[in-house]
């Protein structure tokens, strides 16, 4: 058993693999207290460990002054606690109080579904789940606490549903989905910032005195700052000491902070932005919040990194392809933008056909009036000009080819100019009045609507079952502003940000459900929704638009912190790059996009006879290095928070058996040694490795301790990438 409730001294402790989260409840009161989280303890008393302070029912003559100093499991607003609170509303008659009191609790195995939201899965083999039941006495609100603990991992998933059983309806003004309260002060904060086109750039600063926080308000998960922190002790490093992991299953607001209170000691929390929300519950009615995934690591920052890898791979994503190789795909975006026609995206493919290309993408422009991007979003019927007869005959060309066939659409936006649009004005998010803040010349749609989100699919449904798709690139190109919907009262346009995501998934497991065949794959302008949510429902998601082998790097680096490299897609593009300008070499190209799913996108009809002669070999190794590049260990080899000439990192198997290490040098270095040496991670010591395509074997413990040398040619942007296979 993973969750034991000792009745005597009234603790929980939950275990997982090598980690212990534990709190109790304190008094006859209910007071719940946060006690600990970090290596695993066999005690099952909590009573030493919580911070010693009375409780605030015993010394009630201090009752603020200890609440505002205790660690909370689940601190609530003003009634004491001034510190970031999980939990804030308002009552009907304005007051903000609030006490959530321990009430009951049940531990059964398994793990329950989030009504409407995507979460992490397991079978009752997999995890045990612990529902804790708190209640506030004076408004019947109580908020039920999940925590699933998976036994093989060192993951908790932590959500909270919040239920009024009260007279009254109240007002949700905040509510978090975990808090923890660390007995330490010694913690650095890592997060990662970015923008269009350079995504997910990773920092690690002190927790200092004060709230510091990284968040999204733009109605998406965004691409300025990641729904993810991780709390590193400050003499942690990538691969020894511990290190604390958040990460929101969630792909709208967020917040992720920490509080370093009076006393130096830590409170983080993470949850939906109370900026833009807020949520009137009426008696009888629930609310559940997203979760969070908890991952504690005693193996600093690569040890969190795998485990949220396995994590998802096995228990988050899902369907036809969640373990399967994915066809290598060439998508037309960087080759014609909007400039196509089907003969011309058949001279592509069939090119592309010949080298051993499998799935062919048409991106942005086959719908309606798209013929540039300020009009035609919302209409999703073919456009007879582009595509004369149809999806058919293309998606008939190209299967002819023996390939398949996928197609790109956004079915959250609409351009003013579009019958959809015409048709119905007030189905735009907008405040009655006010001027429309276009971006990329569009408008999102009101996806808390059904009604919009019904008719939008019955659109994209038609058009899905008219020809034979196997593929969607479902994109989101801008941020939600001028938060407004005609269909909600005054008194609920607060819950707009939200309800819009719940459409959002509502869409994405209708069209998953009905079209089990398609892979779908994530995008929003690059990777401004990359996130645990997305990946519910898409096993892969478009990283950037940002497709410069050397500046993805950093991008894929940073997306892997969490990310299972099988959900990064990384493509091959033509030079000079079209976000940077930079020439780099196609094989470069090649090893950066082989460390995730692969594929092309440019037009193959304007390749160099040498640069089209390596595409055999290149799908030929993909299919040959995926399995390992999507179930192994990733380790990385350098440091992600440091810019430097050089980067590289590898795959282990998880039997250690082989390992493909990339090295790519960023700008070559003067002086005579120009072979590099990585010193590698994670092989057997004492097992030896052959080099593959030499006669050269090695220990594992010299390649780990003294380096694998890399052959390079001479120059700037050059890789190489070495496959090790493990002596008999
Ligand atoms: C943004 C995406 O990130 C690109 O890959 C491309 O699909 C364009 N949108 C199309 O408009």
């Amino acid at each position: 058993m993973s969750i034991i409730f000792q009745e005597s001294t009234r603790t929980f402790r939950l275990n997982a693999k090598n980690t212990t989260y534990m709190f109790k409840i304190l008094d006859d009161e209910g007071f719940m207290a946060h006690a600990y989280w970090g290596k695993k303890l066999s005690d099952t008393d909590a009573s030493y460990i919580v911070r010693r302070i009375p409780s605030p029912s015993v010394m009630e003559r201090e009752r603020a002054t200890i609440l505002d100093t205790m660690p909370q499991e689940f601190p609530s607003e003003d009634v004491g606690d001034f510190r970031e609170a999980a939990f804030g509303l308002l009552d009907s008659e304005g007051h903000e109080g609030c006490s959530l009191l321990y009430d009951s609790h049940a531990i059964y195995p398994g793990k329950p579904a989030l009504s409407g939201l995507p979460a992490t899965f397991g079978s009752e083999k997999d995890c045990e789940t612990l529902e804790l039941t708190l209640k506030d006495p004076v408004l019947g609100i109580k908020a039920i606490l999940l925590y699933t603990v998976f036994e093989d991992l060192d993951v908790i998933a932590r959500s909270v549903r919040i239920v009024n059983e009260g007279k009254a309806p109240v007002r949700l003004t905040r509510v978090l989905s975990a808090s923890v309260d660390f007995d330490r002060e010694d913690l650095d904060m890592v997060s990662l910032w970015g923008g269009w086109a350079r995504e997910n750039n990773a920092q690690r600063v002190p927790i200092q005195h004060g709230i510091q926080k990284v968040e999204s308000a733009r109605g998406e998960s965004s691409n300025t700052y990641h729904p993810f922190m991780a709390l590193m002790a400050h003499d942690a490093t990538d691969d020894f000491g511990e290190v604390y992991g958040f990460n929101f299953v969630y792909s709208g607001n967020f917040i992720a902070e920490t509080q370093k209170e009076q006393h130096g000691y830590i409170r983080a929390l993470m949850g939906i932005n109370p900026q833009h929300f807020g949520w009137k519950l009426v008696p009888g009615d629930s609310f559940q919040a997203p979760e969070v995934i908890l991952v504690h690591s005693s193996e600093g920052l690569s040890g969190m990194t795998r485990t949220y890898h396995d994590l998802y791979r096995q228990h988050l994503v899902r369907g036809k392809y969640a373990h399967a190789l994915r066809p290598v795909l060439i998508n037309n975006w960087e080759a014609t933008y909007f400039d196509f026609n089907t003969e011309k995206l058949l001279e592509i493919a069939s090119l592309a056909a010949k080298q051993g290309i499998e799935l062919f993408v048409m991106d942005d422009g086959w719908f309606g009036s798209r013929r540039s991007d300020n009009a035609g979003l919302g209409d999703w019927y073919v456009c007879e000009d582009v595509l004369p007869g149809g999806l058919k005959p293309l998606a008939d060309g190209i299967n002819a080819l023996g390939m398949k066939f996928g197609l790109w659409i956004e079915p959250e936006m609409v351009n003013e100019d579009s019958d959809l649009y015409r048709a119905h004005p007030d189905w735009a998010i907008q405040i009655p009045g006010r001027k429309h803040s276009r971006k990329r010349n569009q408008l999102v749609l009101d996806f808390s609507r059904k009604e919009v989100v019904d008719y939008i699919y019955g659109m994209i449904h038609k058009v899905l079952s008219s020809t034979n798709v196997e593929y969607v690139k479902w994109d989101m190109n801008r941020t939600l502003t001028n938060l407004g919907s005609y269909a909600l009262d005054a008194d609920r346009q607060q819950e707009l940000s939200h309800r819009y995501v719940l459409g959002v998934y509502d869409m994405q497991n209708r069209l998953t459900t009905d079209f089990p065949q398609i892979l779908l794959e994530n995008c929003s302008s690059g990777g401004a929704r990359f996130d645990p949510g997305m990946l519910y429902y898409s096993p892969q998601i478009w990283t950037s638009d940002n497709t410069d082998a050397i500046a993805r790097l950093k991008i894929q680096a940073g997306t892997a912190l969490m990310y299972p490299l099988s959900t990064i897609d990384a493509n091959i593009s033509i030079v000079p790059n079209h976000q940077t300008g930079r020439i780099t070499p196609f094989t470069t190209r090649g090893d950066v996009a082989m460390c995730g799913t692969f594929g092309y996108q440019l037009d193959i009809t304007k390749l160099t006879e040498e640069e089209l002669s390596l595409i055999p070999k290149q799908v030929e190794n993909y299919h040959r290095f995926n399995p390992l590049v999507t179930t192994g260990d990733y380790y990385r080899l350098h440091d992600i928070f440091t810019q430097d000439s050089w980067d590289s990192w590898m795959i282990v198997a998880k039997d250690r058996s082989e390992a493909l290490v990339t090295y790519v040098q960023i700008l070559a270095q003067g002086g005579d040694m120009i072979f590099p040496k990585v010193r590698l991670k994670g092989l057997e010591a004492d097992s030896f490795y052959r080099i593959e395509g030499t006669d050269t074997v090695v220990s594992g413990q010299l390649l780990m301790q003294s380096g694998l040398q890399i052959d390079l040619k001479r120059g700037d942007y050059v890789s190489a990438s070495v496959h090790l296979i493990r002596e008999a």
